[in-house]
This record gives C-alpha cells, structure tokens and sequence, in this order.
C-alpha cells in the first residue's frame, strides 16, 4: 500500500466532507442503480439495499455528488456509472453541478451473458458519465488503445487514400472509443469475490490508466468489493476507499490480502 492510500467505512457524503478539497485525479462512483431490490451476494452479509423512489433517490444523489465534486483537481475527473434508470436524471443533474461545458463522454459499457428478454431488446449496458472540472482534463488516450477489428484496413497493414498516401497501423492499435464491449465476471473468474454487481478489473483498469497517472490518487467512495481500488493498487495509484457497510469493506480487506500478500493495508476508519 501506498503510505497516502485509505480506507473508510461510513456514508459518502460523511467521508466526502472529511477528506481534503482538491486532491483527486480520478473519481468513480458506483452507486446503488434504484433497480428497485436488494441486491445479494454469494454471502448473506454481502447485500446492500437498491430500493427506494426517484423522489429521495435523485436528492440523495445530488447532495453526494456536490461534496465529492470539491474533491477533484482541477484537471480532474468524475465517472458516475448507473443504468437506463437513472442516468438521463443524472446527466441533468452533472449539468447543473458541473456545467454543461464540462460533460466529456457518456461511456456505454456493453456487456453480454444473463438472460434474454422477450418483450423488449434485452438491457445489456451500463452508463458511465464522465464529467470534468475543468475543460482539460487529465486524460492519457495512448494507455488505452486497442487492437484493431480484424477487417479493419489497418489490421491488414495500413490504409492506402485516394491521393496515394499511406497511413500505417499503430502497434500499439487504435483509440478507444465510447462504446466498450468488456464482459461480466463470469461466475468461475478468478476476480469472483461473490459482491453484488461487482465490476469486472478490465472496466476500472481502462478509466484508470486514461484518466490519471501512476502516483495520483484515485478515489471510490462507494467501492463495494474495491475493484477500483484494487485495480488503482496494481496500476501504482494511491487510493481512497469507503463503503458505507461493514461488509463490504471486509470483502474487500480479504480481497486486497489476496491480491498483494506483502502489502499493507491502511487502517479502517469508521465515519458516523
Ligand atoms: C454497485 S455497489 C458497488 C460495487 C463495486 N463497484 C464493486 O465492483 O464491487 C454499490 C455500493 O454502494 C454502497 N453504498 C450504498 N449507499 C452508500 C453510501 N451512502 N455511502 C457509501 N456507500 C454506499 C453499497 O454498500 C454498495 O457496496
């Protein structure tokens, strides 16, 4: 562990308060979608509760999203991921928190695997909206590229234009766009903790290698299983964690145990 990096058990917005203003590169929340359940995991303990109404959903969003927008560099970014529930509801509300000018991307996170609806064409993406605090942000689109499509002219070494030009293939491949096929933790990944909805390391790996850099400090005040912060740990981030149940962050306590035996992990501090 980084001697900066933290962790927290308590609400957002508590640890949001206590936390110093203007230190994040990066922040991503994962919170409750209001799928309208409880959401449980491989163990009774892991569960959090994702019911409730747009009415008290929407200001207990937004109360939560102003204190954790204090937090960021100036150059620094907010990922907000949630689904067709709520996130048109959300986009308006960065809007008024952030400012139009200052949306960057709304980042479909597709996915495959679950089951198939007869009645309409099945739900199988999430909404990440990226919002910044300034108009240039941080962002590091080389650490991200990806492999051209195979029928791509660039994969069969390179484009020949009208006016004779060669353009030759990237070897490191293209520039990720906004649309991210990246598949659900299969039921035997070895990433598999048993957390409801945990996100797979490859969907936090790809923000977090584009939107900070190694030594900055990442945050997830909502981190459930801590993928973020795991994922911040083995790309040489610090990180600042917290979850508002017990349980949660005792996943990923064993978590991180397992990932990086010989690293310590910070003291948890509990916020009321
Ligand atoms: C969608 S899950 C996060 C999953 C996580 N990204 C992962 O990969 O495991 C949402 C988390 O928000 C937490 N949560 C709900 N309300 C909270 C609050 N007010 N403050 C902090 N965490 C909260 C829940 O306990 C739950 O762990």
């Amino acid at each position: 562990m980084n001697e900066s990096s933290r962790l927290y058990q308590g609400d957002m917005l508590d640890v949001a308060l206590l936390l110093p203003p203007e230190s994040f590169r990066l922040i991503y929340l994962d919170p409750p979608f209001l799928t309208g359940r409880e959401r449980v995991g491989s163990k009774p303990e892991y569960a959090y509760n994702d019911g409730g109404s747009l009415d008290t959903y929407l200001p207990w969003l937004e109360q939560r999203l102003i204190a954790v927008k204090k937090l960021l560099l100036p150059d620094g970014s907010l990922i907000l991921h949630l689904d067709w529930r709520t996130s048109h509801h959300a986009r308006v509300m960065l809007d008024r928190i952030f400012g139009m000018n200052r949306f960057i991307n709304e980042i479909i996170w597709h996915y495959t695997g679950g089951g198939r609806s007869k009645s309409r064409f099945s739900c199988k993406h999430d909404t990440l909206l990226w919002y910044a605090r300034n108009d240039n942000p941080y962002f590091d689109i080389e650490a991200v590229r990806v492999p051209y499509k195979p029928a791509s002219g660039y994969a069969k070494g390179g484009i020949k234009a009208a006016s004779g030009r060669h353009y030759q293939p990237n070897p490191s491949g293209t520039p990720v766009d906004d649309v991210w096929d990246i598949p659900i933790i299969n039921p035997l990944a070895s990433e598999r903790v048993g957390y409801p909805t945990q996100k797979p390391l490859r969907l936090l790996d790809r923000l977090i290698s584009a939107l900070s850099a190694p030594g900055e400090l990442v945050g997830d005040f909502c981190c459930g299983s801590g993928t973020t912060l795991v994922s911040a740990q083995k790309l040489t981030r610090r990180w600042v964690g917290a979850d508002v149940s017990p349980a949660a962050i005792a996943c990923f306590v064993d978590r991180f145990r397992s990932a990086f035996p010989n690293q310590s992990l910070p003291v948890i501090q509990k916020v009321d």
